[in-house]
C-alpha cells in the first residue's frame, strides 16, 4: 500500500474515508474538530446521541457529512486523553485498519498523527502506523491454488499534518516503516510456508536471492561437508536424521566502515521438527513448521535494514535444518563434541534447537562482534512462563539487557529478562560428557539458555526464546507474528544513531 503525507484543510480532502479520532470524555481531536466546524456541529450532533462514547478502538463511519469532501468519515474512539499510551495507540492504528479492510476504503485520509502520545513524536507515530496497517493488511496466501482476488482494496492513505514543516519528518519515517515491514513480511512468509516447501535449501536459495536483491548484502552459504569438517559435531548430529542437507547461511550487511566489527544476529531454523527419535506427540506436531521463526527473523531483520541502507555492519547467521527420526538420526545417550571442543550428551533428540545454535555461536567468533543476539523457538517452558506477551530475554550484559528492553518497549515487540544465574548450570551437567541437553523439568527455558550461554562467552551476547511471541499455532490469527523482527531492527537503529 502507498503512503503519502497531506497538509491543509482536512474537510477538504477528497478521499473515500478520513480516519479522525474522537476521546471518552468528548473532546475531538483537533481534525475531528475541523471537520465538525465545517460540517456546522455534526460530528457533536453525532457523539451526543451515544453512538459512540470514544471508548479507544471504538469506531463509527459516518457518510455524507455536510461540507466535507471525504465520502465517509471514520470517527475512532481513542479513550480518555490522559491514559493515551504507546500501546493503545498502535492497538487503535489496527483497529483502525481493520475497519478499512472491511469496507473496502480505497482512498483515504489519516488524521492520527494529531493525537498526543506520551514521550513519543511524530516520527515514532508515523513508523507504527505503518507497521501496524501493513500487520493488518498482511495475509498469507502463497499456498492457495488461486491467490484470492481483491486483497489490493486499499490503495493509499495519506497521513495528515497540521504543520507542514513534519513533511520530511514523516516522509522519511513512512520509508522506514515501508523498509520495516518489508522484513517483518518476509519473516512472516518465511514462517508460514510448510516443512515441504520451506527447507535449509529454500532458506539457502531465500538468502542468495536477498544478496542478489541488495549491493550491501552478501551470502555465504556453508553446506554440510564443510559443517562437519568444521568440527560442528552437534549441528551435525540433528541434521544427520534427515534427507534435507543442512545449512549455515551468512548474510552480510555492509553498511559501516569497512573494518567495523558487526553485530551478529543468529537464528534457530529447523524447518521441521519432529522431535527426532524424543518424537513429539503427534496432535500438534504440525505447529513444528514455525520451529525456523527465530531465523525467519533474522533474514527479515537483515531484509529491512538492507532496505533502509542502515549505516552499520551486521551479520545474520541461520543454522537451518530439519529434525527428523531416521535410521541415521542421533540416538538418546549418543555423545558428540561441538566445535567449541566442549563435549554433549544428547539425553532428548527434541532438544535439537540448542545443538545447532551451540555450533553456529562458536563459528562466529570470527567476526569479533561488537554484540551477539541469537533467536530461536527453543523451548515449551517459555511459553508456560511468559505466554505470548513478552519474548523470554537472557544476557551475559547489562548493557546488552537494557538496549534490548528499551528497544522492546519502543516498538512494543517486548522482551523480559530472565535469570541466567550459575545456580542453574548444574542442571545440565553430565556424568558422561561435558555438559548434557537437557536439564530436567524445572525452569526448561532457562537450562536452554544456561547451555547456549556455555557457548558465548568470547562476546556481549543475548539470547531471545521466542517459542510464545513468534506465532501463534491456532485460531483467528494463526500464523507467524514477524516478531522479533520490530525488536531487532530497533535494537539495531538506535545502535547506529
Ligand atoms: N521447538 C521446540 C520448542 C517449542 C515448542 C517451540 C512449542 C514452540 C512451540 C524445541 O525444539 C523443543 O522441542 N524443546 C523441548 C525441549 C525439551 C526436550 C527439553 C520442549 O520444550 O519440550
Ligand atoms: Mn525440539
Ligand atoms: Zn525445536
Amino acid at each position: 500500500m502507498k503512503y503519502g503525507t497531506r497538509t491543509g484543510n482536512a474537510a477538504k480532502t477528497r478521499t473515500q474515508c478520513a480516519i479522525v479520532g474522537v476521546y471518552e470524555d468528548g473532546q475531538l481531536s483537533p481534525s475531528a474538530r475541523v471537520l465538525d466546524k465545517a460540517s456546522k456541529g455534526y460530528l457533536r450532533k453525532v457523539l451526543k446521541r451515544g453512538d459512540i462514547s470514544g471508548k479507544a478502538n471504538q469506531t463509527l463511519a459516518l457518510h455524507d457529512v455536510p461540507n466535507v469532501a471525504a465520502t465517509r468519515v471514520l470517527l475512532v474512539g481513542l479513550g480518555k486523553e490522559e491514559s493515551m499510551d504507546a500501546a493503545k495507540y498502535a492497538g487503535i492504528a489496527r483497529t483502525v485498519i481493520g475497519k478499512l479492510k472491511a469496507i473496502s476504503s480505497r482512498t483515504n485520509l489519516c488524521c492520527l498523527l494529531e493525537v498526543d502520545v506520551p514521550d513519543k513524536g511524530i516520527e515514532w507515530k508515523t513508523q507504527r502506523i505503518v507497521e501496524s496497517f501493513e500487520g493488518g493488511l498482511y495475509s498469507f496466501t502463497e499456498m492457495k491454488g488461486k491467490p484470492p482476488e481483491n486483497s489490493d482494496s486499499i490503495e493509499s492513505v495519506d497521513l495528515f499534518l497540521g504543520d507542514k514543516a513534519d513533511i520530511e519528518a514523516v516522509t522519511s519515517s513512512i520509508s522506514v516503516g515501508n523498509a520495516l515491514t518489508a522484513g517483518i513480511n518476509s519473516a512472516k512468509t518465511l514462517g508460514n510456508l510448510p516443512g515441504n516447501i520451506c527447507t535449509p535449501t529454500y532458506l539457502a536459495d531465500q538468502a542468495k536471492q536477498l544478496a542478489k536483491d541488495y549491493a550491501s548484502i552478501t551470502t555465504k552459504v556453508i553446506e554440510e561437508k564443510e559443517i562437519e569438517k568444521l568440527g560442528m559435531g552437534a549441528f551435525m548430529s540433528v541434521t544427520r536424521g534427515s534427507d534435507q542437507p543442512g545449512k549455515l547461511i551468512v548474510i552480510t550487511h555492509k553498511g559501516g566502515k569497512p573494518k567495523d566489527a558487526p553485530h551478529v544476529l543468529v537464528g534457530k531454523g529447523i524447518t521441521f521438527d519432529t522431535g527426532g527419535i524424543s518424537l513429539k506427540p503427534g496432535a500438534g506436531m504440525h505447529e513444528m513448521i514455525w520451529d525456523m521463526c527465530g531465523a525467519a527473523s533474522v533474514f527479515g531483520t537483515m531484509l529491512a535494514i538492507a532496505e533502509q541502507g542502515l549505516a552499520m555492519n551486521v551479520v545474520g547467521v541461520i543454522a537451518a535444518a530439519e529434525n527428523m527420526p531416521s535410521g541415521d538420526a542421533s540416538r538418546p545417550g549418543d555423545i558428540v563434541k561441538t566445535m567449541s571442543g566442549q563435549t554433549v550428551e544428547i539425553l532428548n533428540t527434541d532438544a535439537e534447537g540448542r545443538l545447532v545454535l551451540c555450533d553456529a555461536l562458536t563459528y562466529i567468533d570470527q567476526f569479533n562482534p561488537k554484540t551477539v543476539i541469537d533467536v530461536a523457538t527453543l523451548t515449551g517452558a517459555c511459553i508456560v512462563a511468559l505466554g505470548s506477551h513478552a519474548s523470554a530475554m537472557y544476557a551475559n550484559d547489562d548493557g546488552v539487557a537494557a538496549d534490548l528492553t528499551k528497544a522492546g518497549d519502543n516498538s512494543l515487540d517486548r522482551v523480559w529478562r530472565m535469570p541466567l544465574w550459575e545456580d542453574y548450570q548444574s542442571q545440565i551437567n553430565s556424568a558422561f560428557a561435558d555438559m548434557a541437553n537437557i536439564g530436567g523439568r524445572e525452569a526448561g527455558s532457562i537450562t536452554a539458555a544456561c547451555f547456549l550461554a556455555r557457548f558465548a562467552k568470547k562476546y556481549r551476547w543475548a539470547h531471545l526464546d521466542v517459542a510464545g511471541s513468534a506465532f501463534k499455532g491456532s485460531g483467528p490469527a494463526k500464523g507467524s507474528t514477524g516478531r522479533p523482527v520490530s525488536l531487532l531492527f530497533e535494537y539495531l537503529n538506535n545502535l547506529a544513531d
